[in-house]
């Protein structure tokens, strides 16, 4: 594996390059126009999710008020310290597959007396409906996030789902919102999205676009919250390359739709049957990872290119309310956990994705990473009472001043590739945003895992003295942190100046960089 420079790379994966031998090339530059603001980076883009599977909410967040394990009405202090840091936004919320399996009624009154039922879709294990919607908004309340709840279509009906929003958003005199009072909620909660069903294609119902787009239309018909409180609604899109529920959602559902979600996953092999070791991979599933990771930009495209002709106005939003790695799970685990480790590589994807986010702001609004805790591409491992911050923790904190930052175009001249076999990847990835409090922000990503690189930088509008920030990167491509070594891998700081009127980033093998630009 070796780089190649040659000077026609924009974006994306190229390929038919005849690489490999590395010709003298001329540095890479990086130029921001600082001139030309574009759209709002939402920071809901930075957006979590938690689903009723695994220990991504029992055990590795919540542990119940009469755990020994420091908790806030149930909730791991530390866990909620740690996602606190993030600026956590948005939590979505009981699932995924869950989603359309679940009745609230479950999970609502006394924790003794609610039912106990099968995690059908996650190891079949039982479900105690402890954590239901009073639990779930007491968490988005601790995190000072807002909540993002997905209602069941699959197994529910028109007047269950309508019942819910209802008891979640009434205000006035209802049997529902009294039942809330009752419950311990008098006010109303803040629903600020709320999806119909989950992955409609697959184990949401295996339907086709224009059946569900239908049910969208007769269930959203009854979703009848106070207009000042109304969520955003949200209908559940395609996945990968399909770009059919886009084309039908956005033609036949458009009445009383915010947005389209659309679930993008990275498996290292593409295989689902063997998707790949999360530590432990041959360079060339590193490869693989990021010439899959990249893919996102292409998929948005496609579907952005059918909203833009179906609503030029861009009314709708395209919300990638479930993207990240997905490997086989960790040996020894309940494989319907999806419980896997968490590396640099895992950080290098996250930023990456955030790149392509940022770059298509103006459509992109809202995104979840798949999951919070303990679940596939997690910002948090728990064991007992102990827990870990992972690479992809760090990867977001680094992107905070990314949150409703205002996007900056840049122009990225004679970027590296980073490739084997005739394809390669652009090896540096980069964003630039205005930050709310003034300064201007880049982020660079560099997927070659063996070589550094130099780029030079200029902010049209700006003179540069200084860029200060934090880089993450390690000696090994799967460094991940352990509870026997919880800090082997964790950001450094990070600075360099101006010299001649020029600045020189060192962008270091298999790094993540954000930085400030300082006059
Ligand atoms: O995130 C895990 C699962 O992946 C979700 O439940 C489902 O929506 C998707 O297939």
């Amino acid at each position: 594996m070796k780089a190649i420079k040659p000077s026609l790379i924009a974006a994306g994966v190229l390929t038919a390059l005849s690489v490999l031998a590395a010709p003298a090339f001329a540095q890479v530059s990086l130029r921001v126009d600082a001139n030309q603001p574009g759209a709002v980076i939402n920071k809901d883009v930075y957006g979590q999710f938690a689903e009723h599977l695994g220990t991504g909410i029992y055990e590795g967040m919540w542990v119940g008020p009469e755990s020994k394990i420091p908790n806030v009405r149930g909730w791991r202090k530390d866990v909620v310290g740690a996602l606190k840091d993030l600026h956590v936004p948005l939590v979505r919320w009981p699932g995924g597959c869950f989603a359309d399996e679940y009745h609230w009624r479950d999970g609502i009154g006394p924790r003794s007396k609610r039912p106990v039922k099968v995690n059908t879709n996650w190891g079949g294990v039982p479900e105690n409906n402890a954590v239901g919607t009073h639990e779930f908004f007491d968490l988005v309340e601790q995190l000072g996030a807002d909540a993002y709840v997905n209602g069941n279509l699959g197994t529910g009906t028109p007047q269950e789902m309508a019942e819910w929003v209802e008891y979640m958003t009434s205000e006035g005199k209802s049997s529902l919102a009294e039942l809330r009072a009752k419950n311990g909620h008098p006010a109303p909660f803040k629903v600020a999205y709320f999806a119909v069903g989950n992955e409609a294609w697959g184990c949401g119902g295996n339907m086709k676009p224009e059946y569900y787009a239908s049910l969208y239309n007769h269930y959203t018909t009854f979703l009848k919250a106070p207009p000042n409180v109304r969520p955003k609604m949200i209908a559940s899109g395609g996945n990968d390359n399909d770009t059919a529920w886009t084309e039908v959602l956005s033609r036949d559902a458009a009445r009383g739709l915010d947005a389209i979600s659309f679930h993008y996953y990275t498996l290292p092999t593409g295989n689902w049957d063997k998707k790949g070791a999360a530590i432990g991979f041959p360079e060339t599933e590193w490869f693989s990872t990021m010439v899959r990771t990249l893919r996102m930009d292409e998929h948005i495209r496609k579907n952005v290119a059918i909203l833009d002709k179906n609503d030029p106005q861009k009314k709708i939003g395209f919300y990638v309310d479930e993207w990240g790695t997905w490997y086989d799970v960790e040996p020894g685990t309940n494989p319907g956990f999806l419980f896997q480790r968490n590396t640099l590589r895992d950080a290098v994807v996250a930023a990456l994705n955030f790149n392509i986010f940022h770059a298509h702001a103006d459509r992109v609004r809202m995104t979840n990473i798949a999951q919070m805790v303990n679940v596939l591409q997690a910002m948090i491992i728990t064991e007992k009472d102990k827990m870990l911050l992972t690479p992809t923790y760090y990867a977001y904190q680094m992107y905070v001043p990314f949150q409703d930052a205002t996007s900056l175009p840049i122009t990225l001249a004679n970027n590296t590739v980073y490739g084997e076999n005739g394809q390669g990847v652009p090896g540096i990835s980069a964003s630039a945003a205005r930050g709310k409090d003034g300064k201007v922000y880049v982020a660079l990503v560099n997927t070659n895992p063996r070589e550094a690189t130099d780029v030079t930088l200029d902010v049209a509008g700006q003179a540069i003295g200084a860029v200060r920030g934090q880089v993450l990167t390690a000696a090994a491509m799967d460094a991940h942190n352990t509870f026997e070594q919880p800090q082997a891998i964790k950001p450094a700081p990070f600075s360099a100046q101006a010299a001649g009127g020029k600045l020189t980033v060192k962008v270091p093998a298999k790094a993540v960089m954000v930085f400030s630009v300082e006059g």
